[in-house]
């Protein structure tokens, strides 16, 4: 079990490059089911999560070959359409080759998917789209049996605007000769990521980044190369660490116009965010100023995934800071380990308030969960003193090498 020992109440200064998405990269991934020619993926990221989607594609008989930061696909030799136990409880992701393994092969046999522990993570929606669209599922217990028989053209309203429902979707119905529309679909910009990479694939797929997506009809899918964008959530990550620490840092490839939000609530706690030519360079003297109160809301609104982070730089505030969390019904079990730190934080599931101190310290905590795994990271960046974070397997599912960047930021940071 790996560990991070990090020691504090250091500025963060320097240049860091952002990686690839981990959320657009593995939809893409999935995608590259849909074809039996081969794909190109540029710029994933070397993380755990993308290391099990490499697995689930071998393990459904695609050829998959890794170099660095680029993944080959040929799917030409699909000799199986189920997917392992062992790989779904692995990352959350896993239910995306439902769609996939669907629009390609017609049946899928999977089990509920893993991933981190937010609170419920039903699939409920994913399910009864996908039944809306033409497939049988049935649920025996832990295992989901699915066959597409016929594809139907309809017009699917999603109750809330679910990124994996929406993917799903795209997923089955892209390949197919089906009309359909998705209203009330997730806006992330890991959406508009896959729709690009499905068109260049032969899809004819529109109004990704709306609320509106509209899928038609398309021939056999060639292959396609592609590049991933930018991971908005790690750049978040950093831009949150230095607000806690100090400091300036120059955030290269990080693409301002996925992070609006993002950037407003760091400005209205007194962090500088000024846009370069090719990335983001976020300033912070002093300590965050407090916040009366954020709430996270599907995008475009403040991100549930960066919730955590914000949350670590306000525990230095200068005042009380409320946040409340509404994606998710479990998703700040960080707290009690910010609190060992010397955070004083009340709440509930919903809402905690936070009670800035002058200076968090050093101790030993644990990841529970992968961005709350991070936000105990940034956290210890800014404490005095020694903190060990264990558990970090979680923060390696979606961070290629916190200890590196945070390295070239200056932070005194080690894995032992
Ligand atoms: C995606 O998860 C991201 N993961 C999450 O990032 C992110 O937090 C989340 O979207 C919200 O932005 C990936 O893209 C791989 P949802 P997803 O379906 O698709 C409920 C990270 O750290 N829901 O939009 O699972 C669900 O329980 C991860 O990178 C249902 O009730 O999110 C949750 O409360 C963490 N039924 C809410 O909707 C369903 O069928 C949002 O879920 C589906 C979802």
């Amino acid at each position: 079990m790996c560990e991070l020992v990090i020691s504090g109440r250091r500025c963060l200064c320097g240049e860091v490059d952002i990686q690839g998405s981990k959320n657009a990269a593995l939809p893409i991934l999935a995608a590259t089911l849909l074809t039996d020619k081969e794909c190109v993926i540029h710029n994933c990221p070397r993380i755990t999560d993308v290391e099990a989607a490499v697995e689930i594609l071998r393990g459904l008989g695609a050829r998959v070959s890794v170099d660095e930061n680029t993944v080959c696909v040929c799917a030409a030799n699909i000799d199986s359409n189920v997917i392992p136990k062992n790989l779904m409880e692995r990352m959350r992701s896993s239910v995306m080759f439902l769609g996939a393994v669907l629009g390609r092969a017609g049946e899928a046999i999977i089990c509920r998917p893993g991933g981190c522990r937010l609170g419920d993570r039903p699939i409920d929606m994913h399910i009864n789209s996908l039944r809306r669209l033409g497939a049988k599922i049935e649920e025996a217990g832990d295992c989901i049996v699915c066959h597409l028989t016929e594809t139907r053209s309809e017009n699917i309203t999603l109750l809330y605007p679910s990124v994996g429902a929406t993917e799903n979707i795209m997923l089955m119905c892209a390949a197919s000769g089906s009309s359909v529309r998705i209203f009330n679909a997730a806006r992330e910009p890991e959406i508009v990521d896959l729709q690009n990479f499905l068109n260049l694939m032969g899809a004819r797929i529109c109004g990704a980044g709306t609320d509106c997506i509209i899928i038609r009809p398309a021939g056999k899918f060639g292959g396609a190369e592609y590049t991933v964008m930018p991971d908005r959530i790690v750049a978040s990550t950093y831009s949150y660490a230095v607000s806690a620490c100090g400091g300036e840092a120059y955030l290269r490839g990080a693409e301002i116009e996925h992070m609006k939000l993002v950037f407003e609530v760091l400005k209205q706690v007194g962090t500088e965010v000024i846009k370069e030519d090719e990335g983001v360079r976020i300033a912070a003297f002093g300590r965050p100023k407090s916040l009366n109160m954020i709430k996270t809301l599907p995008y475009p609104g403040f991100p549930t995934d960066v919730q955590p982070f914000l949350s670590a730089a306000l525990t230095i505030a200068d005042g009380e800071s409320r946040v409340c969390e509404t994606i998710f019904n479990s998703r700040f079990g960080y707290t009690e380990d910010l609190k060992k730190m010397g955070a004083v934080i009340d709440g509930d599931n919903h809402t905690i308030e936070i009670k800035g101190v002058p200076a968090l310290h050093g101790a030993n905590v644990e990841a529970k969960d992968l961005r709350g795994g991070a936000a105990l990271v940034i956290a210890a960046a800014a404490a005095e003193g020694i903190t060990v974070v264990s558990n970090v397997e979680y923060i390696n599912r979606g961070y290629e090498n916190i200890e590196r960047d945070l390295t070239r930021l200056g932070a005194d940071i080690l894995r032992i």
